[in-house]
Parts: C-alpha cells; structure tokens; sequence
C-alpha cells in the first residue's frame, strides 16, 4: 500500500514566502536589462507609461489567477484552471503552451545571467573565452571590445541551470530558504539603485517625455509605448509562478490572491521608480545597453558599487530561474497526476519528496536550450507562450462562472466579464505585435504537443479510461 505522506507535497509555505516566492520569479532580465533598451529604442523617458500599460495587462490576468488559485488550490497553475474548467484538450494545450513560459523562461535568464557573469568577472580583469559563453546561433558583440563572434556553447547558462535544478530536487523548504534570501538582496539593490539614484536625476533628461515618433511604428511616440510595453512586458512574467505552488501553501484559499496581486504590485511601484530613476540620471539616447544600471552607476559618484551591484543581479537571477524551473516541474506534475504524461514526471523521490526525475529531465532540456539557442528567439517564445496562457485563463474565468456558478469562491474577480474580457483584449494585442515569427514558433510547439496529445495522453488519461 502507498504510504500517503511520502508521496504528497509538503505544505510549507506562508504569505510573505509566496510574495518573495512571485518577487523571486519577477525581478530578473526584464528589468536589469530590457528597460534600457526599450527606453533607448522605443519610448523614451515615457518606459515608465509602458510598464504602467504592462503591469495593467497584468493585473488583469493576475485578478483572474487569483479566483482560479483559491478556487482550485493544487498544484499546476494555468493547466489545472484549463482542466476543471474548459476540458482535457484545452488543459492539455495550456499545459503544454506553459512549457514555454517556464523552461523556455529559464533558458532565457541563464543566458541573460551567463552575460553578467562574464562582464563581471571582466571587471575584475578575468577574462573567460567568449566562444564558450554564447550560443552557436547568435552573433554577440563584445562590450569591451566591440568585436562580433559567434560561440561554440553557452557553458556559464547550462552551469546554473543544472546547479538550480539539482538544488530544487533537494527539497521546496530548502529551495524557498535560499530563494527569501536572494529576494532581499534583490530588492535591495533596486532600492539601493532609487535611493541613491534620486540626487542624480537630471530634469532636462525628461525633455521631451514622450520623443515625437520618427514615422515609424514602435519607434517613439505613443506606439512606442506601445512596442516598449510589449518589450517590458517579459519583466513582468513570474507573478503566475506563485499558483503553481498553491498545493505547498499553508493556506491556499488566504494566501494566492496576496501572493499573486501582493507581488505584483510590488514590482510595478518599484519598476517605474527604477525606470524613473534610470532615464533620470542617463539620457534615452544613450541607453540601449544590456546592462544600463552600470551605465547608470557610471555617472554618479558610486561608481565603487559597481561590482556589488552586479553581483546582486547575478543572483537575482538565479532566483528567477529557480522559480521558473519549480513552476516547471509542478506543472507536468499535475499534468502526470492526470496520466496525460509518463509517471515519471509524478515520481516522487522518497526522502527529498521533491519530483526529481522531472527536475533532472527539465535539466536536460533546459539546459540544452540555454547552451544552444539564441536569447532573443528564447526571449520572444517565453512572452508569446505566457501571453497566451493569461488569455486562457481570462476566457475560462467567464466560462466558469457561466457553468459552475455555485462554487464557493473565497476571492471573485471583480466586473465579471469586463476584467476578463479586458485581459484578453489587451494580452492579444500585446501577441500580435510580437510578430508571425513568434506565432510560428507557437503553432508549431503546438502542433508537437498535439500529436503526443493524440498519440499518447488522450490513451491514458484519467478522464478517458473512467468512461
Ligand atoms: N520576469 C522575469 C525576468 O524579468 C522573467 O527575468
């Protein structure tokens, strides 16, 4: 007989783990390195508007995750709210589209993370030979230098994203431990960065605020906040990551809404005074950077924080992909429990309680995208994929309260359909304006995770073998 308790997840974690838990996932890539870039090339001092425009798709979609979190409260995120609500099929397809907002979104940040780790290290006068830090598909220009190469493999990103997997198999309880302690230092050094930043801000840097559009669109103007919205929208990706681990919440029904919208809302305040900050102390202009918080650094008189600083990004990031790869893994958890996937991905290891076998395999494939593929492909999958799941779950909070009105519901999204029909409006643009590469891409994951769909899980499956 199986013994219950060794193959449940532990119920560990409190309110204030699961906002570090969505602070850990948020704070990452987006922000330390896309918001110069969106500044520089796309909106000007008025980023700040698009991460108001960003954070407000956001919302939307995180209002309806919260009524879905305390609704069904176990693990799986998307997937599960897709599979109580609006069926196999379309839970499978959410499952599956969810493997490129987590595994993908890991593999971006490690790459992001390999290139701050190699500038930090060059700071220091060591250098790390840049063909082995890059991928084999990606011309990278050197900061230093200006040279452009190509790589071999991305050592640096398939190092931490091996290191993070082998620490989550270790166990949540220890994994959220080292998570609140890289979140604090994270935010820190956001706080850090506006604080000490403020003194430095120089008004004629906001002249023009919103720089006139150069007859193109996304290249400044209004549709420029647009295009940077879009751009800044990746900054965002993680709050969701908090619902994926309702089944390891004290308190499930209490806690989600203020995992979700609490961390939320606290990245939002502390991104548009980062950004403020940002194009406060350095002109738009000059700012299409990978790495703009030293560009910034560089003109203030602590230019000593440097190194600390980006050192505290460095581990900010780990934070991000650890999260995503959790996220990950108690997905295809939930999506094995269904018997739509291979137990393997349900094995639970008997000591560490932790799904091992899906976190080494999750290691593998992630690891082999991060040491290979070219970050903005990995990048633009991640948006398109999360931008996609938060439609689904607008659409299925309507079709909820149409089919199961009566299911007691500890937090309601509120202006039922509007909020949800908001998001789905708004998150659609957003996808639209990613391009017909990226739908491609879309429709080509999906037509993959179809044919196993049809070939192996709709045989197995719970709900089919009932019947
Ligand atoms: N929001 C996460 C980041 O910006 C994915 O790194």
């Amino acid at each position: 007989m199986k013994d219950a308790g060794t193959d449940a997840l532990k119920r560990t974690l409190g309110p204030t783990q699961l906002v570090a838990l969505g602070i850990g996932a948020i704070i990452g890539a987006g922000l330390f390195s896309l918001t110069g870039i969106a500044a520089s090339t796309n909106a000007g001092p008025a980023v700040v508007l698009s991460f108001i425009l960003a954070a407000t798709g956001c919302a939307f979609a995180g209002l309806c995750y919260s009524e879905f979190a305390t609704m069904i409260p176990i693990a799986g995120s998307a997937y599960t709210y897709a599979y109580a609500t609006m069926g196999e099929l379309l839970a499978w397809i959410i499952g599956w589209d969810l493997v490129l907002e987590y595994a993908v979104g890991a593999a971006t940040v490690g790459v992001s993370w390999s290139r701050y780790v190699m500038s930090f290290f060059h700071d220091f006068g060591i250098s790390f030979p840049a063909q082995l830090a890059a991928s084999p598909f990606e011309p990278v220009t050197l900061p230093e230098t200006g040279e452009v190469i190509v790589g071999i493999i991305n050592l640096p990103a398939l190092f931490i994203i091996c290191a993070i997997s082998l620490l989550l198999i270790v166990g949540i309880q220890e994994s959220a431990r080292v998570n609140a302690i890289i979140v604090a230092l994270k935010v820190v050094v956001v706080l850090v960065f506006i604080g000490l930043g403020w003194a430095y801000i120089d008004p004629n840097n906001f002249e023009p605020f919103i720089p006139p559009n150069t007859g193109e669109f996304g290249a400044f103007g209004w549709s420029g906040i647009l295009r940077g919205a879009g751009l800044v929208f990746f900054a965002f990706i993680g709050f969701d990551a908090v619902s994926t681990a309702a089944q390891e919440a004290k308190h499930p029904q209490k806690d989600m809404p203020i995992g979700i919208i609490g961390s939320l809302a606290a990245c939002t305040i502390l991104y548009v005074l980062f950004a403020h900050v940002l194009t406060g102390i350095v002109n738009y202009t000059e700012l299409n950077s990978a790495a703009p918080v030293a560009v910034a650094i560089d003109r203030t008189d602590y230019r000593w924080l440097r190194p600390a600083i980006k050192l505290a990004i460095i581990a900010g990031y780990t934070s991000v992909i650890l999260v995503m790869l959790l996220g990950q893994s108690r997905v295809f958890f939930s999506m094995s429990r269904d018997r739509l996937l291979p137990k393997v991905f349900s094995d639970i290891h008997p000591r560490f309680r932790t799904p091992w076998r899906s976190n080494l395999l999750f290691m593998a494939g992630t690891g082999l995208l991060a040491a290979f593929a070219p970050i903005q492909v990995l990048g633009e999958a991640t948006s398109i994929g999360t931008l996609f799941a938060f439609v689904l779950v607008c659409g299925g909070i309507i079709i909820m309260r149409r089919t199961h009105p009566e299911l007691p519901r500890p937090f309601k999204t509120p202006w039922v359909p509007f909020i949800p029909i908001l998001g789905i409006v708004f998150n659609l643009s957003l996808m639209a304006g990613l391009g017909w590469t990226n739908w491609a891409r879309l429709f080509g994951w999906m037509a993959i995770g179809l044919i196993i769909y049809f070939t192996y899980g709709r045989k197995h499956s719970i709900t089919h073998n009932l019947k």
